[in-house]
């Protein structure tokens, strides 16, 4: 019990019954009046749950299930002996089932757009070709390296380094590069990263030079005037953005530009493009006599995506914050409240655009984008979306600027962690 005897302390043990689960993959349990989130258990159990942090006034406690009790259907051997109470935090959902697994992700989309855009959606979450049952698809680990020289993978919620031999989601690739059976002295962390397009390097930080990888896309989708193949190579940092499962390139890729149906002609706006996975497919789409704006903060990405987009001819790569350069103001999320910076719109975005695609980092794009997309008039959004709580936001703002939610999608990008990758398309609420 805490000091003064009225709720729990970090060491506590409690039984508890296990309700929902929780979008960032922990359960929701009750224990005389606090909420518990529990970790490494499943809605529907019994478990004896280990206190691991009380919140600031003492409004929610985290924990881990150290006994199961009464286990729910959905339950599974781990397939990773470096998962579990007090150990790896990679993966959350080891323990579960991987149809269970998807389920509970579907269930998290639901949730986050029934709370936060008011919107009943039907959603699955679809597998991505490309891993083994849900293990040995990461083709990117950063592995933490401790103060003896130590490779191996972060603690829940820890800066510690659990010595791991090695990571079951990770792929035959990169474990061949055997980061965890090497000493590096000096490094803080070892970035492995196995690329589509070539070898694997094994990439120490801080370190003076970052290799560049290569990364192959190809993938086909339907289109008005048939099906469309598309195949590229990209450049990209090893320590840039690109997508770890080694088919989420091509499955998200697929699912934004069939529902747009891109014409000839059109201009496009591709915002967070990194080095211009969309924006590649997008040139091809609107041809010669259209145009793709890309955006991009990132310098590195912008640079390789300026050098590998230029021979389009139909792609301008635009360098900058997406807010700044529609002149609305940061978000200051944490906060709630607005910077005060405010810059003046930028005259590389044009005022109208008849597609645009966002891909934004976990954040979402905010409601101030939200509404500077919408003043382009485009005939058609896609949102790619890592965070389906940032999602629902978004969902919302494009539902007050008079977008409705056409479609949306959600894969299984991530298995075995809580993580899930929407898709989601808006129209002009008249449409
Ligand atoms: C989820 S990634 C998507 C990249 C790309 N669409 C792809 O599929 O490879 C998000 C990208 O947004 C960039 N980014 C983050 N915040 C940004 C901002 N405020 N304005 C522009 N780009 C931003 C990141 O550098 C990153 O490249």
């Amino acid at each position: 019990m805490s000091p003064g005897g009225s709720g729990l302390s970090v060491g506590d043990e409690v039984e508890v019954e296990v309700t929902a689960f929780a979008h960032g993959g922990h359960c929701v349990a009750r224990h005389d009046g606090q909420v518990l989130f529990v970790r490494h258990t499943l809605p529907g159990e019994r478990v004896l749950a280990r206190v691991t942090e009380v919140g600031s006034g003492s409004r929610f406690v985290r924990a881990d299930a150290v006994e199961v009790r009464h286990a729910s259907d959905d339950r599974v051997v781990q397939p990773c002996p470096w998962s579990g109470p007090g150990a790896c935090g990679g993966c959350d959902l080891q323990h579960v089932s991987l149809d269970a697994q998807r389920r509970l992700k579907a269930g998290v989309v639901r949730e986050q757009m029934a709370r936060l855009a008011h919107l009943e959606v039907d959603v699955e979450v679809e597998p991505v070709p490309g891993d083994d049952r849900g293990l040995r698809w990461r083709t990117r680990v950063e592995f933490a390296v401790d103060g003896a020289g130590n490779a191996g993978l972060r603690r829940h919620r820890s800066h510690e380094v659990v010595p791991v031999d090695r990571c079951r989601i990770a792929t035959d690739a990169v474990t061949a590069l055997e980061v965890t059976g090497r000493d590096w002295p000096g490094a803080e962390a070892v970035d492995a990263v196995a690329p589509s397009g070539g070898p694997a390097v094994a990439v120490e930080v801080p370190g003076e030079e970052v290799p560049e990888v290569l990364e192959r896309v190809s993938t086909s989708w339907r289109s008005a005037h048939g099906p469309v193949s598309f195949a590229r190579e990209f450049a990209v940092s090893a320590r840039g953005f690109w997508q770890v499962h080694p088919g989420a390139a091509a499955t998200f890729l697929a699912a934004a530009m069939e529902p747009l149906a891109v014409r000839p002609g059109e201009r496009v706006l591709d915002l967070y493009c990194g080095v211009g996975l969309f924006a590649s497919a997008l040139s091809e789409a609107v041809g010669p006599g259209g145009q793709v704006v890309a955006v991009e903060a990132d310098r590195d990405a912008v640079e390789r995506a300026t050098r590998d987009l230029s021979s389009l001819g139909n792609v301008a790569v635009v360098a900058g914050r997406v807010d700044d350069l529609f002149g609305v103001p940061r978000t200051d999320r944490h906060r709630g409240r607005s910077r005060s910076r405010r810059p003046a719109r930028s005259p590389l975005l044009p005022q109208s655009a008849d597609v645009v695609v966002l891909d934004p980092p976990r954040t979402g794009a905010g409601t101030a984008v939200v509404r500077a997309v919408a003043a382009t008039g485009p005939r058609a959004v896609a949102y790619v979306a890592c965070d389906p709580a940032a999602l629902a936001r978004d969902t919302a703002a494009f539902l007050a600027a008079g977008y409705r939610l056409a479609s949306l999608r959600a894969f299984d990008a991530f298995p075995m962690t809580h993580h899930v990758e929407c898709v989601a398309h808006f129209v002009p609420a008249g449409a």
